[in-house]
């Protein structure tokens, strides 16, 4: 009996020795051809550089995260930084001196504003370039409300009933603290988990288009005082106004490289699409249905209206909105309220009518809606 025992542990310890051998053998093995791997050609480690993109890795002293000004959501366009995935797209394009350049030693003035106290060895930066090229190929994740979320939301749900039921009939447990805790435990988690998918909602929900640039109005109408006809010189003639071609921007960004807010990184695109002969995308705002008639040069050259009467004050803003809601109703209104010039305005002539009224004080003012602007047939024709 005491024999066989020993027997079988001495069969086991054999075993064992063996299989430790084996084991010191594939874990050389896989040492020395991941060193052999290593000289054929490093490969980043896309995960340490994504937690130095994130900053939990240390990036230097006082400096900040990358993430911090370059989000990760398409930004709403207050935000002047250049977004994650736009960055990336750029500093895939880099070789690893010019990305270290950037980082470390940048020059131009909104660079070396922004990219200051950085301290990431060659490594380091290899790693989170090779992050940012996975980043600028796959671009930023959908999250789908996750299952696991859904079941610890219905589990929460089925244990605070369980503990209602407990205290008002089956009372097994005789300590109503534990009914209290779980009730308060379950409903915290809950809100937890509804606040982020809220949140979640709310960014496609309030998603505004981003422009394909970050054009600001207040920069350029509004603090460089650049007239509104400047850019849509149609306005006045036409009956739309028309968008300026890359080509009108180049007039000042063949010297203007440089912008307060955004550095370099906007203005790029100008020059990039002009010398690709490319189109900038512009992503409308302003859309009436295309049975209505409307005619810029009509408000804007006959009728003297203000760009401001119709689009609000656009030279404060940065991102344009939509201020009226152009519908029929905001048409009309303004027509029965607006004087037109009617005496100075050769247009008006042929109204002889409502001249001899003018003239014999019969009334005072003639308004838009007085020579036929409500007429049905003039919007809808
Ligand atoms: C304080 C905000 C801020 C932080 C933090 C920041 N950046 Fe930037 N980054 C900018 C701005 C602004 C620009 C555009 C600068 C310009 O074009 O003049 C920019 C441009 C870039 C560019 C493009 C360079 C080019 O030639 O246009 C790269 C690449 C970049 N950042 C990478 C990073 C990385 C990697 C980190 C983290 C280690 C980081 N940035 C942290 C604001 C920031
Ligand atoms: C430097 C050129 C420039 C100047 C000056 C300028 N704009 Fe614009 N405007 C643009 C560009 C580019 C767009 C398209 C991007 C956007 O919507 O922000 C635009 C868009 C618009 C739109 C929205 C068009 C749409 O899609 O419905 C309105 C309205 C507008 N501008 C009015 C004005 C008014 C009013 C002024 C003067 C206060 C003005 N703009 C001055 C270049 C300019
Ligand atoms: C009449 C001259 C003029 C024209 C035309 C013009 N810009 Fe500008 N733009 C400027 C000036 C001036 C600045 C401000 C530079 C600064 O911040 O010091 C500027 C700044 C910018 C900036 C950076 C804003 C910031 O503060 O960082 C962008 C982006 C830009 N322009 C895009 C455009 C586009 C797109 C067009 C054509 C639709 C255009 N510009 C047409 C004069 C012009
Ligand atoms: C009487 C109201 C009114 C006035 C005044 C007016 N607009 Fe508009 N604007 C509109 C309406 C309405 C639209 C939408 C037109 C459409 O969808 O067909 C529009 C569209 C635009 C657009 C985009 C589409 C296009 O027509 O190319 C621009 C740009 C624009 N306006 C600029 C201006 C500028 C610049 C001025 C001043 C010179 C001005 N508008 C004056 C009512 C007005
Ligand atoms: C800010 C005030 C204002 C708004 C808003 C406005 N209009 Fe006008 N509209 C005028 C004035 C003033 C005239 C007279 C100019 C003239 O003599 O044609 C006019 C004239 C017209 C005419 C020409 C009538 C004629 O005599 O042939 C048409 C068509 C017209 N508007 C359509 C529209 C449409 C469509 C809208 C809404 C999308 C609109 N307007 C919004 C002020 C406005
Ligand atoms: C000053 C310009 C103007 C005049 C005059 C005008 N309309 Fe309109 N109408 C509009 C505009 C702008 C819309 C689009 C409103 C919207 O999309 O909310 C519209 C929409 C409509 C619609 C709704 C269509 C839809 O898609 O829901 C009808 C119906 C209509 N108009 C009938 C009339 C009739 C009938 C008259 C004459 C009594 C008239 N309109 C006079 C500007 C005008």
């Amino acid at each position: 009996m005491v024999k066989t025992l020993s027997g079988s542990l001495w069969r086991g310890e054999k075993k064992l020795k063996f299989f430790f051998l084996c084991f010191v053998l594939f874990y050389w093995a896989g040492v020395t051809t991941e060193a052999f791997a290593k000289k054929q050609g490093p490969q980043p480690d896309v995960k340490v550089g994504e937690r130095l993109f994130y900053g939990l890795i240390p990036t230097g002293e006082g400096s900040n995260s990358c993430v911090s000004c370059h989000a990760m959501y398409p930004a709403d366009s207050m935000n002047w930084n250049p977004s994650a995935i736009e960055m990336a797209k750029v500093a895939a394009e880099m070789d690893l001196a010019t990305f270290k350049e950037h980082l470390l030693t940048p020059t131009g003035a909104m660079r070396e504003k922004v990219h200051v106290k950085y301290q990431l060895d060659d490594e380091q930066l290899f790693h989170l370039q090779g992050y940012l090229a996975e980043l600028s190929d796959t671009g930023v994740k959908e999250q789908p409300i996750s299952i696991n979320k859904l079941l610890i939301f219905l589990l929460l749900g089925g244990l605070m009933t369980l503990a209602l039921v407990d205290i008002f009939f089956t009372k097994k447990i005789p300590y109503k603290a534990v009914h209290v805790l779980i009730i308060i435990f379950g409903i915290s988690f809950q809100l937890k988990i509804v606040a982020h998918e809220m949140i979640d909602l709310g960014r496609s929900q309030d998603y505004m288009p981003d422009q394909p640039i970050k054009f600001s109005h207040k920069v350029h109408a509004g603090d460089n005082k650049i007239d509104c006809l400047y850019c849509h010189s149609n306005a006045d003639e036409g009956k739309s106004a028309g968008l300026p071609s890359a080509g009108l921007c180049m007039n000042c960004h063949q010297v203007v490289r440089n912008g307060s807010n955004s550095g370099q990184f906007e203005i790029a695109k100008v020059v990039d699409a002009y010398e690709n002969n490319k189109d900038i995308e512009w992503v409308r705002i302003h859309n009436l249905p295309d049975h209505v008639f409307f005619s810029h040069a009509q408000h804007v050259n006959v009728g003297k209206r203000e760009c401001q009467e119709c689009h609000g004050e656009v030279e404060n803003m940065h991102i344009l909105k939509q201020e009226n809601d152009l519908s029929m109703g905001w048409c009309l209104d303004c027509h029965k309220k607006t004087n037109v010039d009617f005496l100075d305005n050769d247009y008006y002539k042929t109204f002889e009518a409502l001249h001899k009224d003018l003239a014999e004080g019969v009334r005072d003012s003639i308004q838009a809606a007085d020579i036929g602007a409500n007429d049905c047939m003039k919007c809808h024709h």
